[in-house]
């Protein structure tokens, strides 16, 4: 690639670390750290939500304790949107059904109290809140205003750390914009994340975003005039962006104030049930597919325009000016794995040792909880190997793994004792660091980071197949006994 030179906006210097990052890439891709393809599976959850069973509210729940401080984290979940976004894979329900909104949210309010009966408490005791979907600002002002009553009800906020809600910001201007901002500060929310996804015209017009450029700034304003604290996402990789555009949408994007800036890759194919129509779009319309290595360059451009203006990776691909600035509902559930609790469809609960996910569709969802049934689709009970692989992948992916959370998470475990092999292989390459308290990510390792997180998989849930990878030292695929040092080890003394 020769591309030093033809981008007027951007600096040779940026330019070369972005091509130095696509070296990265064509190395790990022999070496086999990513797949040869170059395409990527974003590391959410271990094992992944997609490959659970069926589960049984009965045997899940049985001998499930609520953690010693009794405190949860709470996430809400309102699927309903004005339109569709090509790049969304959310099941979600579009257009202005009122009638539907209604029967979801006395659902909701049913499913609570199910849920707390289960859990033995007459109030939910909270560390922190989300709320997200879906687009649930889309609620009318006096729906809003009803779901915030029987959920907060609910709840006991004496000990809530943050009440963050995702949104988009359609639905954040004119006089119902700024009404609902009101409402939800009146509630005690605090943060607000907006999907901004790009500021050039043509590339939100490609997306079908409910708002252009002008409603997205102004609902960055009016959210930070009611006093949120506010983190502005985009995708980059997305069909209608260029190096150019990207960069320009990058520089505006760190004069705006927000205390952070979250940065998404697109990602082509669906991580549900649900295949959003981009893949369609592609197929369709090849020619603009962004390659994988202009997809490396836009994050390396950005990571650099960023730290130029101040920002740097705080939790995973947030980027922020202060440390104090981040989600407490991610890091209280990805870092310090710490028990959440899900309400609403495809909402998720996950718990120390357990993960459930609820209904996918209306139907199931709703029927479910006429029956006085949880909601539940699909989960699991994690077995001691995948306890101990969740107890690393998770903090690594998202931050650092403090050895003392992962010997909790793990009923005692030292990681002294497991992964021994594949820390030290991603050590010598430059990819993981560690001291006497934590492991974690070097600047490197941060780039690629689902890859490196997955490299603590086992065999059944390393995204794609053996040979979809190179033979190369850094394969998933080897080395993936959590034990074998330790048994080698003992061997070797009997
Ligand atoms: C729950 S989603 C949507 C939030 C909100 N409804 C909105 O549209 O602004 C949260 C974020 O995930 C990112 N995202 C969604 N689908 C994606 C995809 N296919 N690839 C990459 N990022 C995606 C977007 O940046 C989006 O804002
Ligand atoms: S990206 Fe957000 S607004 Fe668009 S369809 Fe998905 S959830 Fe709805």
């Amino acid at each position: 690639m020769n591309i030093v030179g033809q981008f007027p906006n951007i600096s040779d210097a940026l330019v070369d670390r972005a091509l130095s990052r696509v070296a990265d890439f064509n190395r790990f891709r022999e070496e086999g750290l990513i797949c040869r393809s170059g395409d990527f599976f974003p590391s959410v959850h271990y094992p992944p939500i997609t490959m659970y069973d069926e589960v049984d509210e009965n045997k899940l729940f049985e001998d499930y304790s609520l953690p010693a401080d009794g405190k949860l984290d709470v996430y809400a979940h309102i699927p309903f949107c004005k339109q569709r976004c090509i790049f969304c894979h959310y099941p979600v329900m579009l257009g202005k059904k009122e009638a539907e909104m209604d029967q979801y949210l006395g659902a909701m309010e049913k499913e609570m109290d199910i849920y707390m009966r289960r859990l033995g408490v007459d109030r939910i005791k909270v560390r922190s809140i989300l709320v997200g979907g879906g687009t649930p600002s889309y609620l009318s002002p006096a729906q809003l205003k009803r779901f915030l009553d029987f959920f907060t009800k609910r709840l006991d906020m004496s000990q809530c750390d943050q009440f963050n809600w995702d949104v988009d910001p359609s639905t954040l201007v004119g006089p119902i914009g700024l009404e609902r901002l009101k409402i939800l500060r009146d509630y005690g929310s605090d943060r607000l994340t907006l999907g901004i996804q790009s500021l050039d015209e043509r590339v939100l017009e490609i997306m079908n975003r409910p708002h252009d450029k002008a409603v997205a700034l102004e609902a960055i304003r009016n959210s930070q005039e009611h006093g949120y604290q506010v983190n502005i996402e985009f995708i980059f990789g997305h069909p209608g962006e260029t190096l150019k555009n990207w960069v320009d949408v990058m520089r505006e994007a760190v004069t705006l104030g927000t205390e952070e800036i979250q940065l998404y890759r697109l990602k082509v194919e669906a991580y549900g049930d649900y295949q959003g129509p981009i893949k369609n779009y592609l197929n369709k319309r090849p020619d603009e597919v962004i390659p994988h290595e202009e997809q490396i360059m836009m994050k390396q451009l950005a990571i650099d325009i960023l730290a130029e203006n101040g920002y740097h990776e705080n939790l995973r691909r947030v980027y922020t000016k202060e440390r104090q600035h981040f989600s407490c509902y991610a890091e209280n559930q990805c870092c310090k794995l710490y028990d959440e609790v899900g309400f609403g469809l495809t909402a998720f609960s996950s718990l120390r040792d357990r993960f459930v996910l609820n209904s996918q569709t209306f139907g199931e969802y709703y029927q479910h909880i006429e029956e006085g049934r949880m909601p539940l689709n699909r989960g699991l009970k994690r077995d001691r190997d995948q306890q101990l692989r969740w107890a690393i992948v998770l903090p690594l992916k998202n931050r650092d793994v403090y050895k003392s959370t992962f010997e909790a998470a793990t009923k005692g475990e030292s990681i002294e004792n497991v992964f021994r092999p594949k820390i030290d292989r991603l050590k010598a390459y430059g990819l993981l660091r560690e001291d006497e308290v934590s492991l974690g990510l070097t600047q490197l390792g941060t780039f690629f980071a689902d890859e490196v997180a997955q490299q603590f998989h086992s065999d059944d849930y390393i995204p794609y197949p053996r040979e979809a990878y190179a033979d190369g030292p850094l394969n998933p695929y080897l080395d993936t006994d959590p034990y074998a040092a330790k048994d080698a080890a003992a061997l070797a003394v009997s």
